[in-house]
């Protein structure tokens, strides 16, 4: 274990460093500064729901949810986010081109002073130019061990293919799907006894969990991507 003031100091700059990192002046206090979560989602919010618990347990310091937008008006999501009285959005994307919706979306993120994206269940690709807007500061969540079983319905995938371990993944998104540097991944055995349900069920229990731990290494910034790696400094 370090030299504990000089642990904190190496805190203290990790911290100054990760603001800068995510565009922020570096004039700003780190014990001022709060990051803006800005939750993307298409259905039943799950993710958000876990992510906003845990920043209201003081799981995710120096962080609040400053929007939640919805794709679509019916998610369950988005009456949830109403309900707990947060900032919720729908700006519908049926109907229109995906560059007219990323420019609303990308829009109300930057009106509500968003600096961390977070997609949970958004069930839109990301225009190369929204990820432009943002870079390094997407997050996404994936239900598989990527690059195993990208796309759509990868528990069910994992389970057809018979494989012994899946589980999920929380990584940056780039401009391919399923694709940016891995943040976190959690591992779920597959059981003999499991159903494409049973073990759905076990890899979201492990979401919950992945998607705060990563969005706390980002929010500290004690890490360096080296290629595809994300490695963790030591502070
Ligand atoms: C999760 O399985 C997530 O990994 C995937 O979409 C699902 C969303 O679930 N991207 P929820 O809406 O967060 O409950």
């Amino acid at each position: 274990m370090g030299h504990p003031r000089r642990t904190s100091a190496l805190r203290k700059v990790a911290r100054r460093e990760a603001s800068r990192k995510l565009g922020h002046s570096g004039l700003i206090p780190y014990n001022q500064f709060m990051h803006s979560i800005g939750i993307l989602l298409s259905g039943r919010g799950s993710n958000f729901v876990a992510i906003a618990d845990n920043i209201a347990a003081g799981r995710i310091p120096e962080a609040q949810i400053a929007v939640v937008i919805s794709n679509r008006a019916d998610a369950p999501g988005i009456a949830i986010a109403r309900e707990r009285g947060l900032h919720a959005v729908v700006i519908a994307s049926k109907g229109r081109s995906r560059e007219e919706h990323d420019r609303e979306v990308v829009a109300a993120l930057k009106q509500h002073g968003v600096d961390l994206i977070c997609l949970a269940g958004y069930m839109r690709l990301l225009s190369p130019w929204f990820v432009q807007q943002f870079p390094g500061r997407i997050l996404n969540i994936h239900p598989s061990l990527l690059p195993a079983f990208p796309g759509l319905e990868a528990q069910q995938q994992a389970f057809a293919h018979g494989v012994k371990v899946s589980g999920c993944t929380v990584h940056f998104v780039d401009e391919e799907l399923d694709h940016g540097a891995i943040i976190v991944q959690k591992a779920v055995p597959v059981l003999d006894g499991d159903s494409e349900h049973t073990l759905a069920e076990r890899i979201l229990d492990q979401e919950h969990v992945a998607y705060t731990e990563a969005i706390n290494v980002v929010i500290r910034g004690d890490y360096h991507v080296v290629g595809r790696r994300l490695v963790r400094r030591e502070v």
